[in-house]
């Protein structure tokens, strides 16, 4: 087994560590689109990081408003205190929300503020007197973080298996139907119907047992599976005919991947609960955050002032420099209108990533907003082999993308331009001949 002593220490999360230490990969510098590696190679960045530097990296603003706010407040606890920032950023927050998104609780990550979110609606079920509301309902394929409870209702066997029992969760069925809707431009056309499964889970289970329904509008981690036509739109019926909450995981497709500032605005469909986290701060700063329906809110708000309504919260919630990086971030996001130029750029983003179709080894290709899959064939008995190749013959380009399984994923800050996106195609086209 290769070993590099210096980097022996760092476990690092979801990585083949030993393949890592054979050959490193190392990120020394960052700015606008693009990255440079330790050897000082220009690396064009089209996943934005891990999908969260959607105003592109080295943003002064948000660097400068850092540093400002550690010398001003470096920590201060929101647990029975509080900061006037953190205030005034969950206030700027909602309003960008739609009703009755009104109410905001901090976290420090995407899996956290998933974590949140299922907690707050058993919790909302037991103070409404109806604690049997316990089982969660997630989707196959979905990716909802690595704690306990987002690997409950994700649905991506690798990230379960290891670990032991999970909380109750059903899942729904994926939406991805290659049969009918390979090389869907946007929305596929194929498969609302699936959604329907959420009224046969409901006659099994019970609604009076069920605690929520997350979904991702669109599925990111699992290789960007785009929701069909009326898809979305169904299950929040459902969920109204049942009294059944719905939460949207929006860490991906919040502030503007998909030209909307969340894809609740996109579909037109109002979740109960929103979950973020990523673009939230740029990415600069770690923080998630949950944004909650005002009934869910007030039902809390019920007995004795001085009861805490919720058992729960993290000693960074509201931390000052993710506050200060949010608004910094907000600032960029509004001056630059980023959150809608997604709208702008995705007829040409779309045109440039379906151009590969056609090229030895694709199979199908998905795209909405500014976020594209290019799904590879995968190797006989080596399932993510060939989707690894591509990610490592691409960076040996100068090219950041990831792979999801033989999925390459493309998500490029939300500033990219025709140029950049004509060097990620003709990158991409050179890595799939060499392949074949
Ligand atoms: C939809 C979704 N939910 C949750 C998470 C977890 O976020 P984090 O890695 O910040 O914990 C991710 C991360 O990619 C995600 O895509």
């Amino acid at each position: 087994m290769p070993q590099n002593d210096a980097l022996a220490a760092f476990w690092m999360p979801f990585t083949a560590n030993r393949q890592f230490q054979a050959a490193p990969r190392l990120l020394s510098r960052a700015e606008g689109m693009y990255y440079w590696g330790d050897d000082g190679r220009e690396i064009l960045d089209a996943t934005a990081g891990l999908w969260c530097v959607n105003a592109g990296h080295g943003r002064t603003e948000i660097t400068t408003a850092i540093a400002e706010q550690t010398r001003r407040l470096d920590f201060a606890p929101t647990f029975q205190m509080g900061h006037p920032l953190a205030f005034a950023y969950a206030e700027r927050l909602v309003r960008m929300l739609p009703a009755p998104l009104k109410r905001v609780f901090f976290t420090n990550s995407g899996s956290e503020a998933v974590d949140t979110a299922l907690k707050i609606a058993r919790a909302y079920h037991f103070v409404r007197g109806e604690a049997q509301h316990t089982i969660f309902i997630g989707r196959e394929r979905a990716y909802h973080g690595v704690g306990f409870g987002g690997l409950s209702v994700g649905g991506l066997p690798n990230n379960r298996e290891a670990f032991g029992p999970l909380l109750e969760a059903e899942h729904l069925p994926h939406t991805l139907d290659q049969e009918r809707n390979s090389f869907a431009r946007g929305l596929p056309a194929f498969g609302a119907e699936r959604a329907d499964a959420l009224e046969a889970l409901i006659a099994t289970l019970g609604a009076e047992r069920i605690a929520a329904v997350i979904i991702e509008p669109v599925a990111g981690s699992a290789g960007v599976i785009v929701p069909p036509v009326g898809y979305l739109q169904r299950l929040r019926n459902i969920c109204d005919r049942h009294g059944l909450l719905l939460i949207f995981d929006e860490v991906i497709t919040g502030f503007g991947r998909l030209g909307t500032p969340f894809a609740a605005d996109y579909f037109g469909v109002i979740p109960d609960m929103l979950t973020t986290a990523k673009g939230l701060t740029n990415g600069a700063v770690p923080m998630g955050a949950v944004f909650v329906g005002d009934q869910i809110f007030q039902a809390f708000m019920k007995g004795p002032e001085e009861r805490i309504e919720l058992f729960h919260g993290y000693t960074y919630s509201g931390h000052p420099l993710a506050c200060a990086a949010g608004m910094a971030t907000l600032d960029i996001y509004e001056r630059e209108s980023l959150l809608t130029r997604g709208a702008h750029v995705a007829p040409l983003f779309e045109d440039a990533v379906h151009s590969l179709r056609g090229l030895p080894l694709v199979r199908d290709i998905r795209n909405l907003g500014l976020m594209a899959a290019i799904e590879l064939e995968p190797r006989p008995n080596a399932v993510g082999a060939r989707g690894y190749d591509a990610q490592v013959q691409a960076l040996q380009r100068g090219l950041l993308v990831r792979a999801a399984g033989d999925t390459i994923a493309l998500s490029p800050p939300l500033i990219v331009e025709g140029t950049h996106l004509d060097r990620i195609i003709q990158t991409l086209r050179d890595v799939l001949r060499h392949l074949a």
